[in-house]
């Protein structure tokens, strides 16, 4: 007969051959290759190291291609959940050790449960992605796991955060979780992402390139838009999921954390009066206006390697977090290309789900023109920016800087998009075109036939300056509430947020809205 006292030392023994996962030399070989293992990264994740794991003791059932009797510990994958920064996480932690972390029915299983426990709990959800993808001897059951971590992954949209580490290979049909979730961190050397690699592509068009040329950190946010934010090493990704989770709600039912003091005490910065040269052709970097607006040291950005004459961030207002959709005019002058639509689009949408209220500030000289934006489709791509910020009822402020030119203006939330508040500084140019394209338009023939055309041209386009290339014409149509002293922008968007704080804004019952995909 077994003792208690068997019974508790065949607990322990189980517990520390779970602990072991693939054995000594694969946890070694992991550490070999700069990266943690499974536990490791929850350990660094969770408040004070301490997670609870669930489902440890889980065992694929296969029998095909020598999986019988074959252990594998947690089947690849650590489960569980904690406290990040005191607030409920739940997490899936994939164990290379355990034969490449690939991903049997069981494994898929655990991932599902989690999901489906953070769901019912109304908490994020993290996933921490290392594996060699479908596990072969698994076959379709593998697949048929896939599906339903996608399924799950979409159930999950809109009702909680959803963020995913790449710290591994994450190739194939496995890179789509990832790509169905919020936010994705890539850790630099290590983490990789791609549908078909290098040798698939090599075969299939001849072009040559490296795994990490094609999916590696920085591909993948620079060129593709795929990873959101680029880490360093696994410990610099863990930090970047903690910091992106607290400007985050726990779910779409509530408001992102507050860490504010209640103090509206405003702080004026006279340098915001000098930021905009005299020159409207003329550059200056959008994110020294950001710096000086929000509270210090609050600025998160994301996707910052991608489309970067738009910016995304979230920041902090008096402590409470907004998101802010901005152009660059130091890149491409801040005209809106495809990318840079998809990229604030994206961004939108995110914030309105889970009730973050959003700041736009606007200097664009309208969408940009040329043949491969047109056949790559700006019109289609435009139009969902238009359409994101249209739907959202969080509340809507935006300040107009400079240039608001034509459509572009529209689609960075003009009034007629259902702005709650548009402050204009008095450098604002609100206006169908610029006044170069205008004249051209309209004085055409004049200029032609004039004594000294070029002459006349400058009188033309001086003439329109000064009266269309204002903010006053809009305002005297009530699309702009105010122009304001630049250095008054702070305390501008900081009583409007408040008085926002009880908005409502009710849109008819539908299915879903059909947003240009
Ligand atoms: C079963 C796998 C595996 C997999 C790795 N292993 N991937 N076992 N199924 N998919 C095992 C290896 O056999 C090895 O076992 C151990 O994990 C470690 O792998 P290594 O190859 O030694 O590691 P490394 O050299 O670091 O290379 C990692 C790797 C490589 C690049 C990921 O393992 C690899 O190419 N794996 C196969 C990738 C793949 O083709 N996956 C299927 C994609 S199809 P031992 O016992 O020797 O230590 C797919 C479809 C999903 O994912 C569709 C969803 C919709």
């Amino acid at each position: 007969m077994q003792t208690v006292s068997d019974k508790l030392r065949l607990l322990k023994e189980k517990n520390a051959h779970v602990n072991l996962g693939g054995g000594v030399q694969r946890l070694e070989a992991q550490h070999k290759a700069g990266k943690m293992t499974a536990h490791e990264r929850l350990h660094l994740l969770y408040d004070n190291g301490f997670y609870d794991e669930l489902f440890r003791f889980v065992q694929h059932h296969s029998t095909s291609f020598g999986m019988a009797g074959r252990d594998l510990p947690a089947d690849g994958v650590v489960t569980g959940l904690g406290a990040i920064r005191g607030r409920l996480v739940y997490t899936s932690s994939q164990d290379f050790t355990v034969m490449g972390g690939s991903v049997g029915l069981k494994h898929a299983w655990k991932i599902c449960e989690m999901m489906s426990m953070a769901l019912k709990a109304g908490a994020p959800y993290v996933a921490i992605n290392d594996s060699g993808g479908a596990r072969i001897q698994e076959g379709v059951d593998s697949l048929q796991g896939y599906g339903r971590i996608f399924y799950f992954n979409t159930l999950l949209s809109g009702v909680v955060p959803q963020i995913s580490v790449i710290a591994g290979p994450c190739a194939g049909g496995a890179a789509y979780s990832p790509a169905l979730m919020d936010f994705i961190v890539m850790v630099k050397g290590t983490g990789q992402m791609f549908i078909a690699g290098p040798e698939v592509i090599k075969e299939a068009t001849g072009e040559t390139i490296t795994a990490e040329e094609l999916g590696g950190a920085y591909a993948q946010a620079a060129q593709s838009g795929n990873v959101h934010f680029i880490a360093r090493d696994d410990a610099d990704a863990i930090e970047i999921v903690q910091n992106l989770l607290s400007y985050l709600p726990n779910n779409n039912t509530e408001d992102p954390p507050f860490h504010g003091t209640g103090d509206l005490t405003m702080i004026e910065d006279e340098g915001l009066n000098k930021i905009v040269p005299d020159d409207p052709r003329d550059p200056y970097n959008m994110m020294d206006i950001l710096l000086s607006v929000f509270d210090p040291g609050t600025i998160f950005e994301v996707h910052s390697h991608y489309a970067k004459n738009m910016i995304v961030c979230f920041a902090r207002m008096n402590g409470r977090v907004v998101g802010v959709v901005a152009n660059q005019p130091a890149e491409k002058f801040g005209a809106i290309d495809i990318d840079a639509s998809d990229k604030a689009s994206r961004f939108i949408r995110f914030c309105n789900a889970f009730n973050i209220p959003l700041i736009s500030f606007v200097d664009v000289p309208g969408f940009l023109p040329g043949v491969e934006q047109e056949f790559g489709g700006i019109i289609r791509h435009g139009a969902k920016m238009l359409f994101s910020f249209s739907a959202a009822t969080v509340p809507k402020i935006s300040v107009v800087i400079r240039k608001a030119y034509g459509g572009a203006y529209l689609a960075m939330c003009a009034k007629a998009l259902g702005a709650d508040r548009v402050a204009a500084w008095p450098t604002a140019e609100i206006a169908v075109m610029g006044a170069e394209g205008a004249v051209n338009v309209l004085y055409r023939n004049e200029i032609k036939t004039a004594s000294d055309p070029r002459g006349r041209r400058r009188e033309l386009i001086d003439e329109y300056t000064l009266q269309f290339s204002n903010p006053y014409q809009a305002a005297a149509q009530g699309m702009v509430d105010a122009v304001i002293e630049p250095m008054k922008t702070r305390s501008y968007i900081s009583v409007a947020l408040e008085s926002l704080r009880t908005k409502r804004d009710h849109r008819p019952q539908k299915k879903h809205g059909l947003i240009p995909l």
